[in-house]
């Protein structure tokens, strides 16, 4: 089977109800990035940061994949699906994707604030058990935090997310405004040979791409159009 790599941001989970970042009114337009997405606001104000992602994952919880997140993984039928996303919510997992890597950490993940990389102390909260309290500890004895990858902080999985991207057959590109490394650089590991297509209502820079289709659509029917595209190649 061809390998097939899809690089994930915001824009895919935006049909299942949640804001982009720098959409108009988007997550960064309603919170201060630097306070609840940086280091340096964790620690000013870790209760602050604490209650912003209980928030979010309150929202998860209640979040259905949607129609874009299911066609990916019915993808898994005629390829081997390697998903790198940006997003810490679970939408593709929930939706049947089996190999799902993830850039920016995961929302139903708590860590160490000591240690936050180190899998011993990271921990994944239940559904029934989602909110963080103050004075929460790690089990290293260190305040809980969210296993989120901060603006400033080193991305663990892009390593991983390199090796799928230099062996990929086909590359696709969804929901995402390609202005956060090194996420945004990931299409620079794959062969210039091989075939991208990038899905997105709005225009983003696809210039430097090369072998590149712009399907200017929103997700779920971009990705219908995508899929009939590859099945055909
Ligand atoms: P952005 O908010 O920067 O970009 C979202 C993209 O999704 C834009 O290009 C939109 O046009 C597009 N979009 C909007 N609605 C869509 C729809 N229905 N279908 C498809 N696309 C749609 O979000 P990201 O690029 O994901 O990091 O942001 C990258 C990173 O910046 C995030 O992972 C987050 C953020 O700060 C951290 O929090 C570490």
């Amino acid at each position: 089977m061809k390998k097939l790599v899809i690089l994930t941001g915001a824009g895919i989970s935006a049909e299942s109800g949640f804001s982009t970042f720098r959409d108009a009114n988007g997550l960064w337009d309603q919170y201060p990035v630097e306070q609840v997405a940086t280091p340096e606001g964790w620690y000013k104000d870790p209760s602050l940061v604490t209650k912003f992602y209980n928030h979010l994952r309150e929202q998860l919880i209640k979040a259905k994949p949607n129609k874009g997140h299911e066609l990916l993984a019915s993808l898994e039928e005629n390829f081997e699906v390697t998903i790198v996303t940006q997003n810490v919510d679970d939408l593709h997992e929930r939706a049947g994707s089996t190999h799902v890597i993830y850039l920016h950490g995961e929302l139903m993940k708590v860590t160490s604030s000591k240690d936050p990389n180190n899998p011993r102390f990271i921990q994944k909260l239940k559904p029934n058990h989602i909110d963080v309290l103050d004075g929460d500890k790690a089990k290293d004895g260190s305040p809980l935090r969210p296993w989120i990858v901060w603006f400033g902080e080193a991305v663990p999985n892009m390593d991983e997310a390199v090796k799928y991207a230099q062996k990929a057959d086909i590359f696709v590109i969804i929901g995402t405004s390609l202005v956060v490394y090194p996420a945004a650089g990931l299409v620079r590991f794959v062969p210039t040979n091989v075939p991208k297509y990038v899905i997105d209502p709005k225009e983003v820079p696809t210039s430097n791409i090369s072998n590149c289709t712009f399907i200017q659509k929103a997700a779920s029917e971009g990705i219908m159009e995508l899929k009939d595209i590859l099945l055909k190649l």
